[in-house]
């Protein structure tokens, strides 16, 4: 695949949401008919071959991406979302935010025993939603084949987080 500048697409804010923290925001990629579309086949270039079944989305962006690639790897799309949005019966994990929990949800039924599933966000930063959506991937009983985030963080050291066996893709690293 041809070099694409994907970070000319990638606007860089500081101090958002609050202070010390550097805001990467995707939107001018997304609006990009051409940056998008090539952004889906790189994030889905890895995994060709990998017979995908499902690709969970982690809420919200993790949606905006996981869709579209799940389309290109022609399979499911799995939702995992934040608290209150889907109606029992669920599977959920409480994870650790910087301060405080929160929670990711799914159906109980949503990925069917031993189906080969990816997990896509937008952002990998401290680690913790990843942890979270692999463990209800494991919870429901499907088999993980991978996960793929656009933007890495490395600073952040997410990635120690995420077992060494497993394939992570990142597409970006800042
Ligand atoms: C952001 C980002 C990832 C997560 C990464 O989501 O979209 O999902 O943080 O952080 P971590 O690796 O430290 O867990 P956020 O929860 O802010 O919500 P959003 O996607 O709804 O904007
Ligand atoms: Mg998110």
């Amino acid at each position: 695949m041809s070099v694409f500048d994907f970070d000319a697409l990638i606007r860089t804010v500081a101090d958002f949401p609050k202070p010390g923290v550097t805001f990467r925001d995707v939107t001018p990629l997304l609006a990009d008919a051409g940056g998008f579309a090539r952004c889906i086949d790189a994030l889905a270039e890895p995994w060709q071959g990998s017979q995908v079944q499902a690709v969970c989305g982690i809420e919200s962006r993790g949606f905006i991406f996981g869709a579209a690639l799940a389309q290109k790897l022609h399979a499911g799309f799995v939702p995992l979302r934040k608290p209150g949005k889907l109606p029992p019966p669920l599977v959920q994990v409480e994870y650790a935010l910087e301060y405080g929990t929160d929670r990711l949800q799914a159906r109980n039924d949503a990925l069917r025993p031993g189906e080969r599933t990816l997990i896509v966000d937008d952002v990998l930063a401290t680690g913790g939603t990843l942890a979270a959506a692999r463990e209800l991937v494991a919870m429901l009983g499907a088999e993980l084949v991978g996960a793929s985030v656009l933007i890495e963080l490395d600073a952040l050291g997410g990635r120690s987080r995420w077992p060494a066996g497993v394939p992570l893709h990142a597409l970006l690293h800042y």
